[in-house]
């Protein structure tokens, strides 16, 4: 795993964005598996940012989203679809019919995880995936306790990540409790993965998830097997970790190593 620890949620922000669109440029029918989440939003503004101001275009690029609620209407200003379209498709020149969220409003909920993997995999498999991480370790909706072999499915929220969550929801509006998400597995195909973390909320779930054991009590744990995962953090995030100076050297050195060779990812 690649460390990155940065002063500012907004410097977590921009080292994301600036990721994102060194791809896109490069790649610009790029497959993006994105976020939801307080943590992404900065990401996102710098993206739509980015393509109005410096032409980064996302006409050819193709999105999946990690996850989305069952039983809400894609209007519904809480889903997953309505977020995604407020906060980042509207503004930039992505195709409508390139983006995808899981569907949560299948008559039979269960079809959703095969029909998603399905399209993922037409698509040619995600090239960079988005994280956030909840403060319970969950990645995507994949709660404390998820197989780390699954793949797309129903999961239930803990009741943790149904609090967390109750500040989106009005007090007397129906909040689910069921989500399709992208399993831990599907995660895990991904070529290349950047998690991001800001705020102190987070420091426990990190410093289990890059210094714990692997283990399905801490979902992103799994992220230590992947060969190309950056964990983007800001410094309250990091605050519990234990190996930072180290981290701290390695960036430095493949920093130098960069500048000489050029960046393979
Ligand atoms: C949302 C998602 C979740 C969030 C996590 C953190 O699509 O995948 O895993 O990333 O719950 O949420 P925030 O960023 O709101 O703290």
């Amino acid at each position: 795993m690649e460390i990155i620890i940065l002063e500012t949620s907004a410097q977590v922000a921009e080292r994301g964005a600036q990721i994102v669109c060194e791809l896109v440029r490069k790649q610009p029918d790029s497959v993006l598996g994105l976020a939801t989440g307080s943590t992404p939003m900065a990401l996102y503004e710098r993206l739509i940012e980015k393509h109005k101001t410096n032409g980064v275009s996302f006409s050819s690029v193709t999105t999946f989203n990690l996850d989305e609620y069952v039983g809400l209407d894609p209007q519904h200003p809480q889903s997953y679809r309505y977020f995604m379209n407020k906060n980042l498709f509207e503004h930039i020149d992505i195709k409508p019919q390139n983006t995808h969220i899981p569907p949560g409003n299948l008559d039979n909920p269960l079809a959703a995880g095969p029909q998603y993997e399905d399209q993922i995999r037409q698509a040619g498999g995600i090239d960079l995936q988005i994280l956030g991480i909840g403060a319970n370790g969950h990645i995507g909706f994949n709660e404390p306790t998820s197989s780390l072999g699954s793949r797309t499915r129903i999961k239930t929220l803990t009741k943790k990540t149904i609090d967390d969550n109750s500040r989106f929801f009005a007090q007397d509006e129906f909040q689910p409790y069921l989500a399709v998400t992208m399993g831990i597995a599907t995660i895990m195909e991904s070529k290349r993965i950047i998690l991001l973390a800001t705020g102190w909320k987070k420091a426990e779930a990190v410093a289990e998830t890059v210094e714990g054991p692997v283990c399905a009590l801490c979902p992103a744990s799994a992220l230590q097997w992947h060969p190309c995962t950056s964990m983007i953090l800001d410094t309250a995030a990091a605050s519990l970790l234990k190996h930072t100076a180290y981290y701290k050297f390695v960036l430095n050195e493949q920093d130098r190593l960069v500048e000489r060779f050029g960046d393979p990812r």
